[in-house]
């Protein structure tokens, strides 16, 4: 089989799983790629720094600090660091030089993703980003492909996986909610600076993406009303158990009359309502069309091994593209929508 060379910018909680599942698992993914998925340097801040429980499979000499170069000499690059720069510089960098791109940067997209996928379309390569949303779930594709033909009417659910993570701690365990963020950063849930995450930015930035995509139209970060969980106390947690009820962080995106409607913000959920029972750092999202009714998503909404299950995902369906020449339609749909004529929020 042909060679492609894979770079990896960053190798945190979620680079330093793609890195070791690349390695270990070369052999599948070659076959199921239609090419040797070659790695050939992981970018970081400090190539030199001890990195305690990382997978003994990666030899140290892939670790390299000059992000540009590694991008340079590249067929698919995968963008791992999170943030806006040198993210999206480097994003543009990896287009301009013809290779494909796998990102799980929600941030990045929610903020600049028309700018990123207009270049990507004219050069011809793939931006794919299942990973920027919900985690190992597959949504976007789902959204984005399998429901192209109907009428998407509401998108509901839990996208952020900390700040759940956080409730159910409190609501089980009476923790306060600075305790059990803690526990969920060092479980490699939380954002690197988790207050994208409490804020409730995080999971805005999901409900844009989505909402672009379900709605057809171009929803920007600034457009979705967001309220996070930083308010709420162990007492108020207890108080909505007293009444039947969690609190739960919602996205919701929704058509209405008046346009599309995009908000994040923490509800009552009663106990018997399925979303109640999502506990953890898992996520779920219900989707509704016209047509195929009802849709409910479930699954593993962060964390590093969940998360890399994704881009691997798209790793290899870009690497199958370039091996056959051409490209899926699915990028070009998100570059080409329409601006959103008014503010949702
Ligand atoms: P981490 O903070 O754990 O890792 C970030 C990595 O990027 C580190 O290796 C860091 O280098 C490197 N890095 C950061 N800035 C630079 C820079 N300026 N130059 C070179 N290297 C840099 O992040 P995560 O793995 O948690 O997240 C990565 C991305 O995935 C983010 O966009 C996040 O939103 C997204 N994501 C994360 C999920 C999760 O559960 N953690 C789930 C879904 C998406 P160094 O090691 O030297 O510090
Ligand atoms: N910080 C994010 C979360 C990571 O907790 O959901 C997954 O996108």
């Amino acid at each position: 089989p042909g060679v492609l060379r894979v770079a990896l910018l960053g190798y945190g909680v979620v680079g330093s799983q793609v890195a070791r599942t690349l390695l270990q698992r070369a052999d599948d993914l070659a076959a199921r790629a239609g090419a040797r998925l070659e790695l050939t340097g992981i970018a970081v801040r400090d190539a030199r720094r001890p990195r305690e429980g990382v997978p003994a499979v990666v030899p140290a000499d892939l670790l390299t600090e000059d992000a540009g170069s590694l991008v340079d000499g590249a067929d698919l690059v995968i963008e791992l660091m999170g943030g806006i720069e040198p993210a999206r510089g480097l994003i543009h960098r990896a287009i301009a030089g013809g290779a494909s791109v796998v990102t799980a940067n929600k941030a990045l997209l929610a903020a600049h993703g028309p700018e990123l996928f207009e270049a990507a379309d004219a050069a011809g390569v793939d931006l794919s980003f299942e990973a920027a949303v919900a985690g190992a779930i597959p949504i976007v594709r789902p959204v984005r492909e399998s429901l192209a033909g109907d009428h998407v009417r509401r998108v509901l659910g839990i996208v952020n996986g900390t700040t759940n993570y956080v409730l159910d701690q409190m609501t089980t365990h009476g923790l306060e909610l600075e305790e059990a963020l803690k526990e969920a950063q060092g479980l490699g849930y939380a954002e690197a600076d988790p207050t994208a995450d409490v804020e409730g930015h995080d999971a805005a930035a999901k409900a844009a993406i989505l909402a672009s995509l379900a709605f057809h139209t171009r929803v920007s970060l600034s457009q979705v009303a967001c309220e996070g969980i930083t308010g709420i106390t162990a007492a108020d947690v207890a108080a909505a158990q007293q009444t039947g009820h969690v609190v739960k962080l919602l996205a919701i995106a929704e058509q209405t009359a008046e346009g599309v409607s995009v908000r994040v913000h923490p509800a009552l959920v009663p106990v018997a309502h399925p979303l109640a029972a999502v506990r953890g750092a898992f996520n779920a999202v219900f989707v509704e069309a016209d047509d195929a009714g009802p849709l409910m998503f479930y699954g593993q909404g962060a964390g590093g091994r969940p998360t890399s299950s994704a881009v691997l995902g798209d790793l290899v369906s870009a690497a199958r593209d370039r091996m056959v020449g051409g490209r899926g339609p699915r990028e070009s749909a998100y570059a080409s929508l329409p601006v959103l004529p008014h503010d949702a929020a």
